[in-house]
């Protein structure tokens, strides 16, 4: 979908992802997850924050990147109000260049909000963004839906993904958004 398509859905404020508050299987992990001095985190499609924000609450160094102006402009105005050090830029993760190379990298409903027959060039953008042996975590929407944004996946097409440049640790069922809930997978990969 195109930058456009993104920057109208927050200028009608029809964003139905907009949930208020960070995913609840990130917050589960975080509190058992402390950041080692200055560890690095990029959140790709980040919209208005709230994962970023846990993450920076967890003392991670974080990064938001999304292709949308108005999603990095809320992202920012709300961490500055909540005197949080989480930074945003406009981006396109599929197709620009890390400005570093990232500890961990946290997807959350952006694998599902592009098209499908982009998922190999994001499995090959995770690769590039992270560091080798760099974590990356997600939190998978597994629907049927072929009509998004979002698009459907399975486990099965996400371990086959992924697979080839990643280590899969572990996977589970997270707790939920209450419209998500038995809908999510986590899964916790390490780059080769
Ligand atoms: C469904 S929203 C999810 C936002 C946020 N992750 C959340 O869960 O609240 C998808 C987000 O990805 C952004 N996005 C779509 N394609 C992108 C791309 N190629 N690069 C960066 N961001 C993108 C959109 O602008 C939008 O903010």
């Amino acid at each position: 979908m195109s930058s456009e398509f993104w920057e109208n859905r927050y200028q009608t404020r029809d964003m139905p992802w907009e949930k208020g508050e960070p995913s609840p299987g990130l917050v589960d992990f975080l509190a058992s997850h402390c950041a080692r001095a200055g560890e690095t985190v990029c959140v790709p499609g980040c919209g208005t924050g709230h994962d970023a924000r846990a993450w920076s609450r967890a003392g991670f160094r974080v990064y938001g990147y999304d292709i949308a102006p108005s999603g990095v402009k809320l992202a920012a105005e709300w961490t500055t109000a909540a005197g949080l050090g989480a930074r945003f830029r406009l981006s396109d993760f599929l197709r620009d260049e890390p400005p570093f190379q990232f500890d961990w990298l946290f997807e959350h409903t952006l694998f599902c909000a592009i098209q499908p027959e982009e998922r190999e060039r994001y499995v090959s953008a995770v690769a590039r963004w992270l560091k080798p042996g760099g974590n990356y975590l997600a939190v998978n929407y597994l629907i049927p839906d072929t009509d998004g944004p979002p698009f459907g996946t399975t486990r099965e097409e996400i371990v086959r993904r992924f697979t080839p440049q990643f280590d899969l640790l572990e996977d589970w069922v997270p707790r939920s958004y209450p419209n998500r809930t038995g809908l999510e997978r986590m899964f916790l990969w390490r780059r080769r």
